[in-house]
């Protein structure tokens, strides 16, 4: 090997540095999941310090491999490690984030995500090659699950606290009864909540994807509001029914081929004074102002799974997942809805309002 006499041996070293913190994030992936699979998180939650052998003989595991484990956790910042007693603890902030399903931080369903994500990586390499798409419904089911599990938190934090309230109107519609459709619903997490939090509404949920609605079902049906919450697989461009007061779609505008014929077939199923809320990853306009630690995130997701899921479709348009709010108003503006506005955002959303 040749020696490069222009390389900088201080930013190798700083870029080294950089390459092992994520070589130890990524195989912690598999560690995060066994914990979460095992019950570990769960176990450590609230229980204070523990050794390797009493989480071991709670949670039903072999000492050795949990006290490597626990030995991995520490050198990840997610468990703290005493010397002293050789106990581990895992603070109350870690807690939230991996054993609380209902917080708003929990995220063990990103890492079911990313092992969807490292399974499925052949058939992107494929594609790159190809330039052919990789539809949604060719993933490994762990996208799917995953997906459901790493945003109900968000919108458990947010959908009826402040996204629906933030649109014009719409909340108050909701509380006396109003027709909601929610596109792209996936496993209706979303469907749910507001079914759930607006009982004198109807919500229909509607997804291409056919086994993701049969889950939507079951879980509308254990959730106790089924009487006013259905499911049916329908592509975006042809779902039935009119007169909708809401529209809602949650990330997933960007991942449809045609998110133009969507926005048409939106604007035709809604009632005159009806509203489209769009919920998209948070972006800037400019790649530029997006080259941080979410927008990592959102790229790296985008080239495995939505823009690949975008070019399985017809017209293929491929927004990708950092579109943003200027790129959506021109999709948006060509489905016919004269207004538009961003309704709110958080750090990881745009709340987007469309009306004709
Ligand atoms: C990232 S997931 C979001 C799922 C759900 N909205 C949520 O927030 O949990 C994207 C969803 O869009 C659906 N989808 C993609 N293209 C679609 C289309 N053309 N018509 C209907 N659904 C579509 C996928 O099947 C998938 O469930």
């Amino acid at each position: 090997m040749s020696t490069n006499t222009s390389v900088d041996e201080t930013k190798l070293q700083e870029f080294m540095g950089r390459v092992l913190g994520d070589m130890g994030a990524a195989m912690n992936a598999a560690l995060v999941l066994l914990g979460d699979e095992l019950g570990l998180w769960k176990a450590m939650a609230g229980a204070g310090p523990l050794t390797a052998n009493q989480l071991a003989e709670k949670t039903g595991t072999f000492p050795r491999y949990i006290r490597e484990w626990l030995s991995a956790q520490a050198a990840s910042g997610y468990v703290t490690y005493d010397a002293a007693s050789e106990t581990f603890t895992l603070p109350p902030e870690q807690a939230m984030a991996l054993a609380q399903e209902g917080s708003p931080v929990f995220v063990p369903g990103a890492f079911e995500i990313i092992r969807s994500v490292m399974l499925d990586q052949p058939k992107i390499r494929d594609a790159f090659k190809s330039g052919e798409g990789v539809g949604w419904h060719e993933h490994s089911p762990q996208l799917f699950k995953g997906t459901e599990r790493f945003f109900r938190p968000g919108y458990i934090a947010n959908l009826t606290t402040s996204w629906i309230p933030a649109l014009e109107d719409v909340e108050e519609k909701l509380k006396r009864g109003a027709r909601v459709a929610d596109i792209g619903c996936g496993h209706g997490a979303s469907t749910i909540l507001m079914a759930e939090a607006y009982p004198e509404s109807e919500f229909f949920g509607f997804d291409y994807h056919a086994p993701s609605i049969e889950i939507a079902r079951m879980t509308a049906e254990m959730a106790g509001v089924q009487d006013r919450c259905t499911f049916e697989a329908a592509p975006s461009k042809s779902y039935p029914g009119e007169n909708y007061d809401l529209v809602a779609f949650f990330d997933c505008l960007h991942d449809m081929g045609d998110p133009v014929g969507a926005a048409t077939h939106v604007r035709q199923s809604l009632a005159p004074d009806g509203t489209w809320m769009i919920v998209e990853p948070f972006a800037h306009d400019r790649l530029e102002n997006n080259l941080n630690p979410i927008g990592r995130v959102f790229y790296t997701a985008s080239t495995l799974i939505c823009t690949p899921a975008s070019r399985a479709q017809e017209i293929g348009l491929a927004l990708g997942a950092q579109a943003g709010e200027a790129r959506l108003r021109e999709v948006v503006t060509k489905g016919g809805f004269t207004r538009f506005r961003r309704a709110t955002e958080t750090p990881f959303n745009l709340v987007l309002e469309a009306r004709v």
